[in-house]
């Protein structure tokens, strides 16, 4: 059952008392300071489990975790998060990690952990990984299918990719997307957040960098070009990046050489380049912030993704995809979503797009106390109950969608003017509308209407 255990953490501290306790109960431990040089240990040697911490400054264990559900899929990783928030387990877990535990530790719970982890490697490799594609885009409607048109085309090709789109359309599902229908699908997909590193560390995060380039350089390491080689290089927010940067990225891709931080001789890379922003790009090359001539080197096959209000027909999908993956994830069964509720979720302007969307069905399936979400609860739903869908917006639908959402109007509509005729009177109004006081308070609940 026991095999090397490969443990992550930029904490001396954590790293020392997690292999300490590990190699008591006769574990064979390693330890690496980072997401990075976690890679580069994997790449040479045979591990059976990785404990990694979530929050590390380079390469974090949610990255370490992509690359390793993409490369070795069979290898079980355990992730540590300082708060067991529901979020970060929650994302951890969605993007394959085995468990997660959280400091500080429980002596009892890491070590149940780490056995059944161990256990579940000696099942899953004797299966072979055929990697089917795991990331799904929902939506159906014209906008969405000639974004997939152009995925398929573009995949196969080494042709660089840009992705636009407001924040939250799905623009890093795309870029994973096309990583997984290109040829490159069983090689690494890097990303690199180009809003989100120091100006001063950017060029050592993308080239790497050589032993004692710098102060604080005490090992050399790859960067994130020479970890994507032979697959894709994401690079998010790439309007953030800084006007120097920005030149070295050009050369990076016009000679499909880098050079480290420190380094005597370039490199060779061979990678696919996906970019993605939401900023403006062309107007920012027009007021000089972004170089024209990196511009058209990564516009050369440009996806725009529709924000969410212009697609609002995609929504009864995306509900019931969304109801799906927090039920199995949050172990919970609700299985609709009332017709009323279902019409405000449309009418919605989401600002955030399918990130508030998403964001909004976990809270309301995380506190869901029926198997049907009513328009109350739904919270911080903008425009709730409202149902402002304009008629073009109906005109949209669907006969069967059409006919709910009008039935759905209409009751809401008399339920409400007989309540307030009776003073909020919820008994009299019951007998007034011919129903039972316990189904008329069922829907006001779903309506989101309350009595007095
Ligand atoms: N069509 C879709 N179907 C299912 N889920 C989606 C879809 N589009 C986006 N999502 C989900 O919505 C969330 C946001 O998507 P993503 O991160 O790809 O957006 P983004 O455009 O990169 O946003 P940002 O600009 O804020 O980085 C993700 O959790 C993603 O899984
Ligand atoms: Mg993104």
């Amino acid at each position: 059952m026991s095999g090397r255990i490969l443990i992550v953490d930029d904490e001396p501290s954590i790293r020392k008392v997690l292999s300490a306790h590990l190699r008591r109960f006769g574990h064979d431990v390693d330890t690496a300071n980072d997401g990075a040089v976690a890679i580069s240990r994997l790449q040479s040697e045979t591990f059976a489990l990785v404990v990694s911490d979530l929050k590390m400054p380079h390469v974090d264990g949610m990255e370490l975790l992509r690359w390793i559900t993409t490369h070795q899929p069979t290898l079980p990783v355990i992730l540590i998060t300082a708060h067991g928030t529901v979020d970060s387990a929650v994302a951890a877990i969605k993007e394959g990690a085995f468990d997660y535990i959280t400091k500080p530790f429980d002596r009892d719970e890491l070590d149940g952990v780490i056995t059944k982890a161990l256990n579940t490697r000696a099942l899953r490799s004797g299966r072979a990984s055929a990697r089917t594609p795991r990331t799904v885009i929902v939506g159906s409607t014209a906008r969405m299918r000639e974004v997939y048109r152009l995925i398929e085309k573009v995949a196969p090709s080494p042709t660089t990719v840009l992705v636009t789109g407001e924040s939250g359309t799905g623009k890093e599902l795309v870029a994973r997307s096309i990583h997984e229908q290109s040829d490159r699908a069983t090689g690494p997909f890097i990303q690199v957040n180009c809003g989100a590193i120091p100006e001063n560390l950017f060029e050592a995060e993308l080239f790497g960098y050589e032993k004692g380039s710098f102060t604080g350089a005490v090992t050399s390491k790859p960067g994130r070009f020479e970890l994507a080689s032979g697959g894709t290089l994401f690079l998010d927010e790439v309007g953030e990046l800084p006007r120097d940067m920005q030149v070295k990225l050009l050369r990076a891709l016009q000679e499909r050489q880098i050079d480290r931080v420190g380094g005597v001789r370039s490199v060779d890379v061979d990678v696919r380049i996906v970019a993605a922003t939401n900023a403006d790009l062309d107007a920012d090359v027009e007021r000089g912030a972004f170089r024209r001539d990196l511009y058209y080197r990564l516009s050369v096959f440009p996806i725009g993704l529709p924000p969410l209000r212009e697609r609002v027909e995609d929504i009864p999908q995306l509900v019931e995809h969304f109801l799906e993956q927090f039920n199995a994830r949050l172990s919970k069964s609700v299985r609709s979503v009332t017709p009323d509720a279902l019409a405000a979720l449309m009418a919605s302007p989401w600002p955030g797009n399918i990130r508030e969307l998403e964001n909004l069905m976990e809270r309301s399936v995380l506190l869901a106390e029926a198997d049907t979400l009513g328009v109350g609860d739904l919270p911080g739903l903008r425009g709730g109950g409202a149902l402002p869908l304009s008629t073009d917006e109906l005109d949209d639908l669907g006969l069967k969608e059409y006919v709910r959402v009008h039935t759905a109007r209409l009751e809401r509509a008399r339920i409400q003017r007989v309540l307030e005729a009776e003073d909020g009177n919820v008994t009299r109004a019951a007998r007034r509308l011919g129903i039972s006081r316990k189904s008329l308070q069922t829907k006001m609940k779903e309506y989101g209407l309350r009595d007095g």
